[in-house]
């Protein structure tokens, strides 16, 4: 007889679910369907002659460190320019507050592991990023959804959110927030509603995660300071990852923390992979040293926008009357929207999308209330110029052969 492991499996591994943009994507992986799905960087964007070089210095100058195991709060040549990086953006981060993660999903998986208790309430976006959700659920936190508007979380929505939990005794540990070119959404949070959330994280007493894996692809507008440094209380972690600014191939990120958060997360690293790769480690701090860093990210913010132009231009020409869209001023993303009065739901319309050869995301994946069917999340930075242009058309064809 065959072993049953659901006999085995703990409850927090039942608790897991497949992520439902990663089953999607499989059916979209086809050479002849247009994918705006997945959220991948445009492979234009990797540095691999650059990277090719300093794979080649490092080997031969420091091959004996840069195969080692190194320390968990990461490699000093990394970390010292990760200070200096964060600096540069108005941070103020001392050794003390700088952890060195294997990726973003990393930092979101071990914030959850050292906060969340089976039960805890968490708020999140809404939308919101979907693997912090996958994160945040395997840990059995309830989420709750708080709607986003235009300009970020709405403040007042979150106000009556908070008070209805915490005169229920059920006190969310900490927001989640994705504030700059938001994943899925694309919008930006502006300064006044960070002052705000950071004004009510303070009254409730919350941590604020901030996750920013797009922050410094702006293409226009000006820059808004993170959540981190307009802290003054020591109540924000702050999310940084390489794999939109250089190439996701390395899975490395950094969180910035107070102190105390750190060790925890030292502690819960340790036991989840010792330390990050120190030869990837390695070859982006000798990257970063030769200032290759901001050469790639002012390559990129140029290559995305123009594509994203173009994508704009596109559904400008050829979306049916009603349908909406966000105008990101950076990422990777926008998110597209149809009015109810279509009766098209996005979740269905998707299969309808990829025998039209063209494939999104679905809104509802973002919702952890399973709204959001009205709406699709769209990457323009992987497609090709030409293939933002037809995908662009053959989807506003499918959304035109669905209205109701
Ligand atoms: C908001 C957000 N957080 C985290 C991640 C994970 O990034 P990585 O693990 O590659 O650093 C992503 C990836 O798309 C993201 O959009």
């Amino acid at each position: 007889m065959l072993l049953n492991f659901d006999e085995f499996f703990s409850i927090n591994s039942k608790r897991m679910k497949k992520s439902v943009i990663r089953e999607l994507l499989k059916l979209t992986a086809k050479p002849e369907i247009i994918s705006f799905a997945g959220g991948l960087p445009s492979p234009e964007s990797f540095p691999v002659k650059k990277v090719k070089e300093i794979v080649d210095e490092v080997l031969d100058n420091e091959g004996k460190i840069a195969l080692q195991y190194s320390a968990t709060e990461g490699d000093p040549v990394l970390r010292e320019q990760l200070l200096k990086h964060a600096s540069r953006n108005g941070m103020d981060v001392k050794e003390e507050n700088l952890l060195v993660t294997t990726s973003s999903q990393q930092g979101l998986d071990l914030t959850a592991k050292i906060f969340i208790d089976p039960g805890d309430p968490i708020i999140v976006e809404l939308p919101s990023y979907v693997g912090g959700l996958g994160a945040f659920n395997a840990y059995g936190a309830e989420m709750i959804g708080v709607p986003l508007d235009e300009e970020g979380k709405s403040a007042i929505l979150l106000r009556e959110e908070l008070k209805v939990l915490d005169e229920s005794g059920n006190k969310p540990k900490f927001i989640y927030i994705v504030p700059d070119f938001q994943n899925p959404a694309g919008v930006t949070m502006s300064l006044k509603r960070r002052h705000e959330i950071l004004e009510l994280a303070s009254e409730f007493n919350l941590i604020i995660l901030e996750d920013s894996p797009y922050r410094e692809l702006r293409f226009e507008g000006d820059h808004v300071p993170t959540i981190y440094s307009l802290d003054t209380e020591g109540r924000v972690i702050l999310l940084g990852t390489f794999s939109k600014i250089f190439a996701p191939g390395f899975r490395l990120g950094w969180i910035l923390a107070p102190a105390e958060v750190i060790t925890k997360l030292v502690i819960a690293k340790q036991s989840t992979d010792l330390c990050p790769p120190t030869f990837s480690q390695r070859i982006v701090g000798r990257f970063m040293e030769k200032g290759y860093l901001e050469q790639n990210i002012e390559k990129i913010k140029h290559m995305y926008r123009r594509k994203r132009d173009i994508m704009l231009d596109a559904f400008e020409k050829y979306m049916p009357e009603g349908v909406t869209w966000t105008k990101p001023e950076g990422g990777l993303f926008l998110f597209l929207r149809v009015p109810a009065h279509m009766g098209i739901d996005t979740d269905e319309l998707f299969y309808k999308a990829v025998d039209r050869k063209v494939a999104y995301v679905v809104g509802s994946a973002f919702h952890c209330d399973d709204s959001g069917h009205d709406a699709m999340r769209i990457n323009f930075s992987y497609p090709t110029e030409d293939q933002i242009v037809e995908g662009a058309k053959r989807l506003a064809t499918v959304i035109k052969e669905h209205i109701k």
